[in-house]
């Protein structure tokens, strides 16, 4: 299992790409199209946003019943990613995962437009919108697509409603019916293939001793339930969203590796204690790359947060760690790590706060660690790091009382540092 730590871009892509060698399923069991992950393989860039990355190794893939899936995407996804040689036939989609409607697009653009100064900053691929039809039990799934009198008939019904908040609610234009249900069909017949029952799919592939890789999208603050709401996604993002989101038991998952950045991003509105003032913070978002992979917004910048990251450790019960984008720190004199936050009655602790208010109002406290200027891309492994690079990501361990098993030193493929063999990483 591999879970974003912080508020998702940390890597994760990268890092499952390279378990995925070692797997023979890779599975994805939350969100939509708004997770992006870039890998870059042989020099080539991959933008995945529905499919696991699991598909650049040709592996079986599987998008589970807890995804929400935006067909026109999926099919620019299938052409794209066929064009250029990948089996996109091993992808296998769950019958039970929910569709984004345009509808879903044009509401989740209306309520942002709506909420003004109080927007959440979201993607706008509708991701709200269809996890609220889903739990409203108002939701087309993707089964519906087998028939094509049905689906007509779920999309009738729906527009019927969803015009009415369109045009009376957000003053956005109506959705014309024909039109839609054509092309709906016409994605319907592309996407059946790939329909099939993944939750016994997985099951199987456990009960055979199969290597089955889950892979979260976004990260662990953006999580419904214990996120910084309402500055969250509307899915469940922690490692044990695995289990509902694929239609397994929690007792199948063995291990739960964490990926974090060595410093952090944020996309989107929303608190975020240790952001950068000054300087730096564009220093780092340049020195990063750090604009969305999806909007291609710019993400807000900070140094490390060990708080926030004993939190994601203690949700999602980390069993090692990876720590990405080592190399982009290469050119601090000093490194301002996050151990503890002041909250507004003075009081500093090293937990994340409960309450919303607190957090709001938290304080970074910072240990600063010498920071070293030798790039890392030549580095071949733990023991050629800088002693200043060594020591930081041992800090890091320290402090989470975790093994940081995997340190991310540039954007291509090889470039990451193993603490052991990967195949042993990823059994865990
Ligand atoms: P939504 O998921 O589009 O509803 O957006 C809700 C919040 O989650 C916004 O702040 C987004 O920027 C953020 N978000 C959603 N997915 C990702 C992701 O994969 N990486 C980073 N932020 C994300």
């Amino acid at each position: 299992m591999i879970v974003g730590a912080q508020w998702g871009d940390e890597g994760k892509g990268k890092i499952v790409d390279l378990l995925a060698q070692s797997s023979d399923l890779v599975c994805r069991y939350n969100g939509g199209p708004n997770a992006g992950h870039t890998i870059v393989a042989d020099g080539e860039t991959y933008k995945l946003r529905h499919m696991p990355s699991g598909i650049l190794w040709g592996k079986e893939c599987v998008i589970g019943a807890g995804c929400v899936v935006d067909p026109e995407v999926f099919v620019e996804e299938l052409d794209d990613l066929g064009g250029r040689g990948l089996p996109v036939d091993r992808v296998r989609l769950s019958g039970d995962a929910h569709l984004i409607m345009p509808w879903h697009r044009a509401i989740d653009r209306g309520s942002e437009r709506r909420l003004g100064k109080l927007k959440i900053g979201t993607t706008r691929r509708g991701i709200g919108p269809t996890y609220a039809d889903k739990a409203m039990r108002l939701g087309i799934r993707v089964q519906d697509l087998l028939d094509a009198k049905i689906l007509r008939q779920k999309i009738e019904v729906a527009l019927a409603e969803k015009n009415v908040w369109l045009e009376r609610v957000y003053g956005s234009e109506t959705i014309e019916l024909e039109e839609l249900a054509e092309r709906y069909e016409g994605y319907a017949q592309r996407l059946r293939p790939y329909i099939s029952d993944t939750s016994l799919l997985v099951d199987r592939a456990l009960r055979e001793a199969r290597f089955v890789l889950f892979e979260g999208a976004h990260g662990t603050l953006l999580d419904i339930d214990h996120g910084t709401y309402p500055f969250v996604t509307s899915s469940s993002t922690l490692a044990g969203g695995a289990a509902p989101g694929l239609g397994i038991g929690p007792t199948r998952i063995d291990s739960v590796l964490g990926v974090a950045k060595a410093y952090v991003t944020r996309v989107g509105e929303g608190p975020f204690p240790t952001e950068i003032d000054g300087p730096d913070q564009e220093r780092v978002r340049d020195l990063g790359g750090e604009f969305g992979t999806v909007t291609g917004r710019v993400r807000r910048c900070g140094w490390l947060d060990l708080v926030a990251l004993r939190y994601a450790a203690r949700l999602n019960g980390f069993t090692s760690l990876a720590l990405t984008k080592l190399d982009v720190l290469s050119s601090f004199d000093e490194l301002p790590v996050c151990t503890r936050y002041r909250l507004p009655d003075g009081i500093e602790t090293d937990e994340f706060p409960a309450h919303q208010s607190d957090f709001h109002h938290a304080r970074p406290v910072y240990e600063t660690l010498p920071g070293w200027t030798e790039p890392l891309d030549e580095v071949e492994d733990l023991h050629g790091l800088p002693d200043a690079a060594r020591a930081y990501v041992d800090f890091v361990a320290r402090e989470l009382d975790v093994e940081v098993c995997l340190i991310g030193t540039g954007a291509e493929r090889e470039q990451v540092l193993a603490a052991r063999e990967l195949d042993a990483i990823a059994r865990g």
